[in-house]
C-alpha cells in the first residue's frame, strides 16, 4: 500500500526552490497588504465614477469585493465583520453605480467608508481611519469611454467574479 507523507513533510517544487506548505502559506499576503490594495481600489473607484468612467468604477468595486473575499478565506477571524460590510455597505454602492447616479454614489460611498472605519475600530485598529485622497489616481483614463463595438456584453458585476 502506498505511504502518504505527513502534510508537514510535503514539499512543493517551484521554479527556484522546494517549499513546504507552511512556507507557502507564510508567503501569502497578510491583512495589511490586502487592505492597502482595498484602499487603492476604493480611491480609484470614486474618482472613476466622478470622471464618468463607470466601467472602470465597476471594475474597482469588483476588485474590492474579491480582495475582501480573499481576506476572509485567508483570515476567517474577519469573516463576521466583513460579511456585515458586504451586506450593509456594498449593495447601496452597487445600486448607485448600476443607476449611474453620482449623487447617490457619493452618499453610499461615504456611508461605506464610515462603516469601514468603524469596523477598523471593532477589529482593534481604531487608529486606522481611511481618508479619500484629494487627488485623483494617475495613470488611468477616468473620463467617460465609448463602449467598444465588439466588447463582450455584461463583462462582470459584483457577484459574477
Ligand atoms: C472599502 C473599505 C475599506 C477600506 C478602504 C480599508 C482600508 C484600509 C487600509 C488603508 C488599511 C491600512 C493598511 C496598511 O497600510 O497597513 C486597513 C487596515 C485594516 N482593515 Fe480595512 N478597509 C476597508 C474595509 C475593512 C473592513 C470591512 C474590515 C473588516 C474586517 C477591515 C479590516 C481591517 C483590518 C483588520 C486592518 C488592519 C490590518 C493589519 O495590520 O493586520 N477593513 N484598511
Amino acid at each position: 500500500m502506498a505511504e502518504f507523507p505527513f502534510v508537514s513533510d510535503v514539499k512543493v517544487p517551484t521554479k527556484d526552490n522546494e517549499l513546504s506548505l507552511a512556507e507557502m502559506s507564510e508567503a501569502l499576503p497578510d491583512t495589511a497588504t490586502i487592505m492597502t490594495r482595498v484602499g487603492e481600489c476604493w480611491w480609484h473607484l470614486i474618482y472613476a465614477a466622478r470622471g464618468g468612467n463607470w466601467g472602470l468604477a465597476d471594475y474597482y468595486l469588483r476588485r474590492v469585493v474579491k480582495l475582501e473575499n480573499t481576506l476572509v478565506t485567508l483570515r476567517p477571524k474577519h469573516r463576521e465583520r466583513m460579511a456585515r460590510f458586504q451586506r450593509q455597505a456594498v449593495p447601496p454602492v452597487l445600486a448607485a453605480m448600476e443607476a449611474q447616479d453620482l449623487e447617490a454614489l457619493e452618499a453610499a460611498f461615504q456611508a461605506a467608508t464610515d462603516m469601514a472605519n468603524s469596523l477598523h475600530g471593532e477589529s482593534g485598529y481604531s487608529y486606522i481611519r481611511w481618508e479619500l485622497p484629494g487627488e485623483p489616481p494617475k495613470g488611468l483614463h477616468l473620463g467617460a469611454m465609448e463602449p467598444a463595438a465588439d466588447a463582450p456584453s455584461g463583462n462582470g458585476q459584483v457577484g459574477r467574479q
